[in-house]
């Protein structure tokens, strides 16, 4: 069986996401276990170039993990040929621009979501991808998760009879920076100007978790909010945090399915997981987190009665049933760069392709124009 070289140029990789999930578990890790096999056998390797601004920065990220090729140079290292895939996972501003000029020069290209930061861009880029015949794609991380494919699972065991409502709670308390703890996420995502925004950072995940699992989306009522006005950046400095920091979302899906999502980077955890979704269905109900899930058949179904003069007799959370762990469950990221990987080499199928992003950018536009608006938006059907 032949091995044959991938070469990937990854910018954004001394990032949160372009580090943990794309370089370390999902690049390193590919290549620790010797490449990803294609159906005939034959294995890729892929062959990262670590690329970003600070010359010093990539060197010394590629040195602690021991990748020979780095470079400040993005130009240049578009141009090589033997280069065939292009990656970013830097801010959701630059992205457009990034992918036009990867796609320009023939790279085929991957990318972390958003695919823009407004619709129009992201549709430009899914039509120069496809005017060019490169393979392009973009990360739907949330789909390979655990907890939602055991929810596919139960949906395709038939176990929900017929599904009708779908409640998504994401978030966790992001702290300000002022009081002696610093922040938890990149102070960008606060700032509207530089591309933050959780309506633009979350919807364009629940677009594709929301298509691919319970119901095309059809309309969508969001109403979002700035709770936290002020906040400390990374070098302690304060700054006004004018995006949007938590957004109460409702959608109507293809088939029925209402949907309503909170998401949130200023609410304190009292839930099962950073984020759960409970399905009702006429046959039985599943919560699932990150990687957990839990059902309730309508046999299991205990019946409580409404009086607020007893305090409750129930605990709710014990009448669940753990969906058991039948398989392994690897790293979702890595799971779709191997997917990605195969598509790119020997042509597999692929369903994550630019267009799916820019679905998800359309729904986080929509989700922001029903707010300015106050009213509800038709999704309307994207053609490229
Ligand atoms: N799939 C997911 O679950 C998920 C989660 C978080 C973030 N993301 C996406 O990943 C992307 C990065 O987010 P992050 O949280 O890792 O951000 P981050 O701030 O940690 O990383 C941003 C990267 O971009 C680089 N960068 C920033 N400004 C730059 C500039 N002007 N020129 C060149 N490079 C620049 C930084 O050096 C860094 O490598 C965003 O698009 C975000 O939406 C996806």
């Amino acid at each position: 069986m032949a091995t044959r070289r991938l070469g990937i140029v990854m910018y954004g990789v001394t990032g949160r996401m372009g580090l943990n999930q794309h370089l370390v578990r999902s690049i390193l890790a590919i290549r620790e276990q010797g490449g990803v096999t294609l159906p005939n056998g034959d294995r890729v390797m892929p062959d990262p170039i670590l690329v970003g601004r600070n010359a010093e920065k990539v060197a010394a990220l590629a040195r602690q993990y021991g990748i020979e090729r780095h470079t400040a140079d993005l130009d240049a290292a578009l141009q090589n040929p033997n280069d065939e895939v292009f990656f970013d996972a830097a801010t959701t501003q630059m992205r457009a621009d990034l992918l036009t000029r990867a796609i320009a020069t023939g790279k085929h290209v991957y990318c972390e979501k958003p695919v823009a930061d407004q619709v129009d861009k992201a549709i430009a880029v899914a039509k120069l991808a496809k005017a060019k015949k490169v393979k392009n794609g973009v990360v739907q991380d949330k789909l390979f998760l655990p907890g939602l494919r055991k929810i596919r699972m139960l949906r395709d065991a038939g176990f929900f009879g017929r599904m009708f409502a779908v409640r998504g709670e994401f978030g966790y308390w992001v702290f300000e920076g002022d009081w002696g703890q610093p922040a938890q996420r990149p102070s960008w995502n606060y700032r509207k100007a530089d591309g933050g925004g959780i309506i633009l950072d979350m919807l364009c995940h629940w677009r594709y978790v929301l298509d691919n699992l319970f119901g095309k989306v059809q309309a969508v009522s969001c109403l979002g909010a700035t709770h936290i006005p002020k906040r400390v950046d990374e070098n302690g400095k304060p700054y006004d945090a004018d995006a949007d920091d938590a957004a109460y979302a409702t959608f109507q899906l293809e088939g029925g399915v209402i949907a309503h999502i909170n998401s949130s980077w200023d609410v304190r955890v009292r839930r099962d997981d950073l984020v759960t979704f409970q399905v009702d269905g006429t046959h039985g109900s599943a919560v699932a987190g990150l990687s957990k899930c839990w059902t309730q058949h309508r046999v299991n179904t205990p019946r409580p009665v409404w009086n607020p003069d007893i305090p409750q007799t129930m605990n709710f959370f014990s009448q669940w049933e753990e969906v058991p762990d039948n398989i392994v469950y690897e790293n979702g990221f890595k799971i779709q760069w191997e997917d990605f990987i195969r598509h790119v080499v020997a042509d597999t199928p692929w369903h994550h392709g630019l267009v799916e992003g820019v679905k998800g950018v359309q729904l986080a536009e929509l989700g922001l124009k029903s707010w300015a608006e106050r009213r509800w938006l038709d999704v309307p059907e994207i053609k490229i």
